[in-house]
């Protein structure tokens, strides 16, 4: 493994959402290695190397059995923690050789979403004070899979400068270009950015993302990101809506990566706005759209976001980015 993978590996990535670990066994690639990830009857999750001890055959091809994963090829048994319970061919009382268990990695699961850390963790799973805070509801999505390195993600969602130009089919005013001067500064514990007021075309599900309001708005946010690859950004309405996003990615292979986003909002998002349609749906399916611009467009982009110095040319409204780079630049080495 490189050197920027194997220190990447000491950082959480969110590698799947809850829901998909409910019944049955998961197969998920992080940072060039394949993991399998199943749920325990205690309701704990277990995520290893997908490969058995024994002479190494995918487990996540294998079979559930009360919450524990029967390998396909000579029928190897693993439970909690990896541990190996069963070896069919052997005979009965015959002790189960300790180097059978599986090496499993760390795991843990916040805000609706499963996170796996290869190596021991540097640093915690990125606090999103929302969370903790009554007066918000979560929103979860499905983890998605992009065809974009997760460097080229995180440049992409520090940057407000494309708003006009690759979010004119959303909420993009394509004559409102110039990005006032950035400030940088620690948010909050975690993320560290900047805040702003942004004119947005404020029509359709826009409109009912931002609970009312006329047809263009003036819109306050702040935007900040924690290392490696997940960014937070905030939308305070006039109409007192507060909407939190939360988008992270997690590397797949160069070039590839697993992406989601959070939801928190301070307002009733079961509201119907039309029959079996609530505000949830409107502001899932708009960000969705939203999301897709950026990916066609990142998509279209090869590779790594060159990170040497002189590697690419960065004006004003780039500083965000800079600064990301800068301190991704130090923690890889
Ligand atoms: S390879 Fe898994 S039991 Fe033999
Ligand atoms: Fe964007």
């Amino acid at each position: 493994m490189s050197k920027p993978l194997d220190i990447l590996g000491n950082y959480w990535h969110a590698v799947a959402t809850s829901d998909s670990v409910e019944s049955g066994i998961l197969s998920v690639k992080l940072l060039q290695d394949d993991y399998v990830l199943w749920r325990t009857p205690d309701g704990g999750l277990v995520a290893a190397l997908d490969s058995c001890t024994h002479r190494q055959a995918p487990l996540s091809k294998g079979t559930l059995e009360d919450g524990c994963v029967r390998c396909p090829y000579h029928g190897w048994l693993f439970g909690s923690e990896g541990r190996c319970l069963e070896v069919p061919s052997a005979s009965e009382g015959l002790p189960i050789p300790s180097k059978a268990n599986l090496k499993s990695v760390h795991v843990e699961e916040k805000y609706g979403l499963v996170w796996m850390c290869p190596n021991d963790p540097d640093a915690p799973i990125p606090e999103v004070a929302a969370e903790s805070d009554s007066s918000f509801t979560r929103l979860n999505t499905k983890m998605q899979i992009w065809d974009v390195d997760s460097t080229r993600m995180i440049d992409n969602m520090l940057d407000i400068s494309h708003f006009p130009y690759t979010h004119r089919g959303t909420f993009g005013i394509e004559q409102e270009t110039v990005v006032p001067k950035i400030k940088l500064e620690q948010l909050d514990q975690t993320f560290f950015g900047y805040g702003y007021e942004v004119k947005i075309n404020n029509v359709g599900s826009a409109k009912i993302m931002a609970g009312g309001g006329a047809d263009v708005i003036n819109l306050q946010m702040t935007t900040g990101f924690a290392l490696p690859f997940s960014v937070l950004s905030t939308m305070s309405y006039e109409t007192g809506v507060e909407h939190k996003l939360f988008m992270t990615a997690a590397p797949i292979e160069e070039g590839k990566s697993a992406y989601t986003f959070v939801i928190w909002r301070n307002d009733d998002v079961s509201v119907l706005v039309e029959p079996g349609r609530t505000i949830a749906d409107e502001v899932i399916d708009f960000s969705f759209a939203v999301g897709l611009e950026d990916q066609t467009m990142l998509e279209k982009l090869k590779g790594q976001l060159p990170l040497e110095r002189g590697g690419l040319v960065d004006v004003q409204a780039d500083k965000p980015s800079l600064e990301w780079r800068r301190r991704y630049k130090k923690l890889v080495g």
